[in-house]
């Protein structure tokens, strides 16, 4: 375990922790059904076979963690608002009362508005779900707009396009490959319309969680540096230009649905801060005719890349290697790229999987992640807050629960919360700075 004292990071910094709803709410009998219900209720789908039905039972136990978010320090607590339990009876109240119970406990509310958990019936192949989501989003910051500064749209739109319906790994469980890009673009059009119905509910605080890590070509060959930029394009600037700069990279504008330009004018509606999401590189080289897999994700070999171990480097539980200096590299990377374009900085997510409750290799992740990121803003990068994913162990979606990236750990039996060694750590890591 690191003894150096982490360096100071500025006034004001938000520190928090992430979760999602389905996640960790359960509850499931108080909400109608979402796509990943009915993903998980298909046999094979989740390797243990489970489900979120109960999940960390946050639903009924939210004063437990509201108190664990207290006793650790945080300043922000990030977590998303179930748009299929917002459609039900009553759904609203919960998050009433946790926005309350979290002023009451002085942490401020940041809420996603949408974590995958798309109702039951919808599409995102569809246009119209993006029209949908705005109408949520504003029923959401209605009710809650008085007490909630900070807004997130999206979660991830990348992840839900590849691994939910590129590749079908996670739901709605489509293998589309490249027929997939609507989705891409619906979603975009979504966070979009979902900023201007917060605008004009007030919002003043408006950011997305977008997932991006450096790209490693494989070698130097030019089949493995144009195979690595083109991953890079899909990962790295396909769901991040269009906001930043109102147009797509590389021609994939060609490829998308509707009046592409009239749309990029909605996407493109400023933001207070860009959401990073980070968890390690991606080693990428040229299509080698056969599958190639890497942390836990199998790509089928009619893509035109394929992935790569990175070597010597620790790996977590999930197989992802532990690579800190790629958080820096990432948003200094970023800064390079799109200069006065890119909003001040908020890592959004970050964290890593590990058994036990003596998590020595948590603290020396988080605290190796957390000196990257002081060296991006020694480099100059605006940052403006670290949230750790996560609070609590919860439903890693298709691995189910054997995935533990919690500061707390669940025992899903018992539904008993155990602060792990990580817990601690933080929690002085965040007395420490004041
Ligand atoms: C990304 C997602 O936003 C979150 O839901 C997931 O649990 C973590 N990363 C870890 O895979």
């Amino acid at each position: 375990m690191a003894t150096k004292p982490m360096p100071r990071f500025p006034a004001g910094f938000l520190w928090g922790v992430s979760t999602s709803a389905h996640q960790i709410e359960g509850a499931a009998d108080r909400r109608a059904p979402s796509v990943w219900d009915e993903f998980t209720a298909e046999p094979g789908r989740v390797k243990d076979g489970s489900t979120a039905a109960v999940a960390c039972d946050h639903y009924h136990r939210y004063g437990e963690d509201v108190a664990l978010l207290a006793g650790l320090g945080v300043n922000a607590y990030r977590f998303s608002v179930s748009w299929p339990r917002v459609n039900s009876p009553g759904g609203l109240d919960f998050y009433d009362r946790l926005v309350d119970e979290l002023g009451a406990a002085g942490v401020r509310p940041v809420p996603t508005l949408f974590h995958w958990d798309l109702p039951a019936g919808l599409d995102w192949l569809e246009r119209d779900t993006a029209a949908r989501f705005a109408d949520h989003v504003a029923v959401v910051a209605e009710r809650l707009g008085d007490r909630v500064p900070t807004w997130i749209t999206l979660n991830e739109p990348a992840e839900h396009t590849l691994l939910g319906h590129a590749l079908g790994v996670h739901a709605p469980g489509r293998r589309l490959l490249f027929d997939a890009l609507p989705v891409a673009h619906h979603q975009l059009l979504a966070h979009g319309l979902a900023v201007r119905a917060l605008r004009a509910a007030g919002a003043t605080d408006v950011g997305i969680a977008n997932s991006h890590g450096p790209t490693w070509p494989a070698s130097t060959a030019p089949a493995d540096l144009a195979a690595a930029d083109f991953y890079d394009t899909l990962l790295n600037r396909l769901f991040c230009e269009p906001l930043l700069l109102g147009s797509y990279p590389s021609g994939l504008g060609a490829l998308m649905p509707g009046d592409v330009e009239a749309d990029l004018k909605v996407i493109a509606e400023p933001l207070d801060w860009y959401g990073v999401n980070y968890y390690a590189p991606t080693r990428v080289g040229a299509p080698q005719g056969t599958q190639s897999s890497f942390g836990g994700v199998t790509l089928p070999a009619e893509l035109p890349f394929s992935l790569h171990e990175i070597e010597d480097r620790p790996v977590t539980d999930f197989g992802w290697p532990v690579v800190p200096e790629g958080l820096t590299e990432l948003l200094t990377g970023f800064r390079d790229r799109y200069g006065e374009r890119l909003p001040p900085v908020v890592v959004t997510e970050n964290g890593c999987s590990y058994e036990g409750v003596d998590d020595q290799e948590r603290i020396a992740y988080l605290d190796g992640h957390l000196r990257a990121l002081h060296r991006a803003l020694e480099a100059g990068v605006d940052v403006r807050g670290y949230f750790v994913w996560s609070l609590l162990d919860n439903f890693e979606w298709a691995e189910g629960y054997a995935r533990r990236f919690g500061l707390v750990h669940v025992d899903f039996a018992t539904l008993e919360r155990t602060p792990k060694a990580s817990y601690a750590w933080f929690r002085d890591v965040l007395r420490a700075q004041g």
